[in-house]
């Protein structure tokens, strides 16, 4: 028996396999939901012989996907991409996202921008009306990473952001280092006004290399509820 929060997670992730044909390219989102999205998928292959050809965002992913037995390839291999499934960490009413809690979110960006359609499984209690409760999600390189930081608080500062706390991620005592090899600093706006505006400025810093604000990127958002109720918003 599952605990609402995984059955919300897990009804949402089972909807959005519904949308997968034979033939497509699929990006595999990283997170607890997007883990859920991997099974159902599984299981379509094992059970109808579905054929489709799996681009990971991240190693957790990879490897969870091929000890289930999904077909796996590169995005360099598969280039574009028919469809990619992930999770969020806040979305809004006009499904822009806030990405990256699983420090996944440069290859998440990528991997969804390369994709004729973006579909997000969540539960409900990650819609907002304004993102930015969660913290904002920054990945830069290592070298010169606190002049990276400081630009950035700079930068809110001339924007006028009233909460601007920055704080680099870790992993137990040393920065977590994502798949790419980078840090990720954690911006606690609190409310972002103009997500459009911030994720274009953020990444002219030098030494930024992405953000995790998801604008227009995201189609459709399906919603699980601990009760089984899926609701679909696009
Ligand atoms: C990974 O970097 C994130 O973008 C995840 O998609 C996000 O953190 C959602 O994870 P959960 O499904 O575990 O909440």
């Amino acid at each position: 028996e599952l605990s609402p929060i995984d059955k919300a997670k897990f009804v949402a992730a089972k909807r959005a396999v519904d949308f997968v044909e034979n033939g497509m390219k699929l990006g595999l989102g990283t997170g607890s939901t997007a883990a859920w999205m991997v099974r159902c998928l599984a299981e379509r292959i094992r059970e109808e012989g579905l054929r489709v050809t799996g681009v990971p965002t991240s190693s957790r992913t990879a490897e969870l996907a091929r000890s289930l037995g999904i077909p796996i390839t590169s995005l360099d291999e598969a280039r574009w991409l028919d469809l990619t499934i992930d999770g969020a960490d806040e979305f809004d009413t006009e499904l822009n996202l806030i990405k990256g809690g699983g420090a996944a979110l440069l290859q998440e960006k990528i991997v969804a921008t390369a994709s004729d359609q973006m579909i997000v499984i969540t539960d409900a209690a990650k819609s907002v009306t304004q993102l930015g409760a969660f913290p904002l999600p920054v990945e830069v390189i290592p070298f010169g990473w606190q002049t990276s930081k400081a630009l950035i608080e700079e930068l809110l500062v001339s924007m006028d952001v009233l909460n601007r706390d920055c704080s680099l991620r870790m992993n137990g005592d040393a920065a977590l280092i994502t798949d790419e090899g980078n840090y990720i600093v954690d911006l606690h706006l609190k409310r972002i006004g103009n997500p459009r505006q911030l994720a274009m400025v953020l990444n002219q810093i030098p030494g930024v290399v992405e953000n995790g604000l998801f604008i227009d990127i995201c189609d459709i958002v399906i919603i699980g509820h601990g009760d089984g109720r899926v609701v679909v918003r696009d």
